[in-house]
């Protein structure tokens, strides 16, 4: 019977369980499919709620051995399946909160495709670094867990330690050292995010709903290893020390990058400008000569910065294009009100050609892949990171929450890609300071050797994909070794 199951690949089933969010659905898509086409003899059911599953089966038609199964959604104040859903970021903490009363549906799932399996359950459970409570699922049915990490280990190292032990709960020193990490590793107390600030002031902190990071490491440290999406060059030490420290196989499989803003068109993220305009603009400046502004898929910052920071980029004289989205505090939906920017802001860039100013989404592979983009101004979440340094352009960063701080700090002290310019909500930039570093960053000295070792990263990030005479990159090595793993555990 074992031998029959195996025979008709009953055996070698593969679970993926992405978290509910744009950052980090798309690398469990670019997975699924470096799965699908490495391993035919897998097959690969991802896991979600109905309204995701119906933007995601499409993009999949060409691959028979990837399959949907959707989960009842579940019960969070918006009653939404996406962060996309969600009125504005302040709701996003109690949709990740009420993530977790899926736990007994996808148990119930687990059985089901287990039946349906031939009574062989899943080879393997990957979950999203958020789920972490399907460790205990998995393991329920023999299987193995292994989480993705959609943020690389150098800052998830920082993350889970602030959120574990909230170092600042007992200091007001400046600067912190953190439990778990080496003491060479510190943050400034203006690298922590407003809900750790508020959970360590929380005279109930242990109990408090901000501890859900704390709480998906917990789970994760029961997994039998993890992938990153991640490459070997950018954090090898950070990936070695978080195999040591956890005892477990760590692959660092990255850079999982969506193949073009097509991927978001499907999942219903129109971009205010096509590909074609966006290149028609780009093609009328010189190479490297225009900074791209974009925070990301959920992040906006408050009016009196979006004001600070037109201004800024309207002095720098530099060429921009700007992802405008509503500032902090108006809801996601409303209009777009040009009071917001400086008064004849709009016409003047258009006029001079200096600015394209564009809704909500842009085509951002596309931009980041053209010649004349020279920078990238980014919050630093991992997926603009991996896709700016994929294509050589250097960082301006401006992380505004989460694990972006600790993200910045590795872009700008160990790989010397990036510039923070400002950091968190309440930053407080001036227009001077905004046209200086975007200055610097184009045009110094300094900037030609940030630019230089992007670029050198550009090529090392292209040979970890690839295999060349037989000699394999650092992320299809990993891969390999992954699919052996669960190729071992499925016999
Ligand atoms: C979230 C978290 O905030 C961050 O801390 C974590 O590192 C990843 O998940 P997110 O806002 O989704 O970040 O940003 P990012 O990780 O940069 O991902 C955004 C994705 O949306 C990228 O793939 C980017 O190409 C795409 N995007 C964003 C567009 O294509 N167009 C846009 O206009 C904006």
């Amino acid at each position: 019977m074992e031998e029959e199951k195996r025979k008709n690949g009953a055996g070698n089933l593969i679970v993926l369980f992405p978290f509910m969010a744009q950052g980090h659905l798309n690398p469990f898509l670019d997975l699924a499919r470096h799965l699908a086409s490495r391993t035919p003899s897998l097959t690969i059911t991802i896991v979600s709620t109905p309204s995701n599953i119906l933007t995601l089966r499409p993009r999949f038609l060409s691959f028979p051995t990837i399959n949907f199964v959707d989960l009842p959604p579940f019960q969070n104040p918006k009653n939404a399946e996406n962060t996309d859903a969600l009125p504005s970021l302040f709701a996003i903490s109690a949709f990740y909160q009420s993530s977790e009363s899926l736990k007994p549906s996808f148990h119930r799932l687990i059985s089901q495709l287990t039946q349906s399996n031939g009574g062989a359950p899943p080879i393997c459970i990957i979950s999203d670094m958020f789920l972490g409570f399907t460790v205990d699922v998995a393991h329920s049915f023999g299987s193995l867990h292994v989480p993705l990490y959609t943020s690389g280990p150098y800052a998830m190292s920082i993350y889970n330690s602030i959120w574990t032990h909230l170092p600042h709960r007992l200091t007001c020193a400046d600067v912190l050292t953190l439990p778990d990490l080496p003491p060479n590793i510190t943050i400034h107390g203006t690298q922590l995010s407003d809900n750790m600030i508020k959970a360590a002031a929380s005279s109930n902190y242990s109990k408090d709903s901000p501890t859900f990071a704390a709480r998906q490491a917990e789970y994760c440290r029961k997994s039998d290893g993890s992938l990153w999406n991640t490459v070997e060059v950018l954090e090898k030490w950070s990936l070695e020390n978080w195999a040591k420290s956890s005892g477990k196989p760590v692959w660092a499989i990255g850079p999982l990058l969506p193949i073009s803003s097509k991927e978001f068109e499907r999942g219903g993220k129109t971009p205010g400008i096509s590909p074609v305009k966006c290149a028609e603009w780009l093609n009328l400046h010189p190479p490297k000569s225009v900074v791209y502004v974009s925070f990301g898929s959920q992040n906006s910052i408050p009016l009196d910065q979006m004001m600070e920071l037109a201004k800024g980029l309207e002095e720098s004289e530099k060429g921009f294009i700007w992802v405008l989205r509503n500032p902090t505090g108006f809801d996601v939906g409303d209009e777009f009100r040009s009071e917001w920017l400086p008064e004849g802001f709009e016409e003047r860039m258009r006029e001079k050609v200096k600015g394209l100013l564009v809704r909500n989404w842009a085509p951002q592979m596309e931009i980041l892949s053209h010649g004349s983009t020279g920078a990238f101004l980014s919050h630093c979440g991992w997926n603009s990171v991996l896709e700016s340094l994929s294509r050589g352009v250097p960082m301006i960063g401006w992380p505004l929450g989460s694990e972006q701080f600790y993200n910045s700090k590795l872009l700008e002290e160990e790989l010397g890609v990036c510039v923070e310019m400002a950091r968190g909500v309440d930053a407080k930039i001036r227009a001077g300071d905004v046209a200086e570093t975007v200055r610097l960053v184009l045009e110094s000295e300094k900037g030609e050797e940030i630019r230089r070792r992007a670029e050198e990263l550009e090529e090392e990030m292209k040979r970890a994909v690839v295999e060349v005479d037989g000699l394999k990159g650092s992320s299809v090595r990993a891969l390999d070794d992954f699919v052996e793993t669960l190729m071992m555990w499925g016999q």
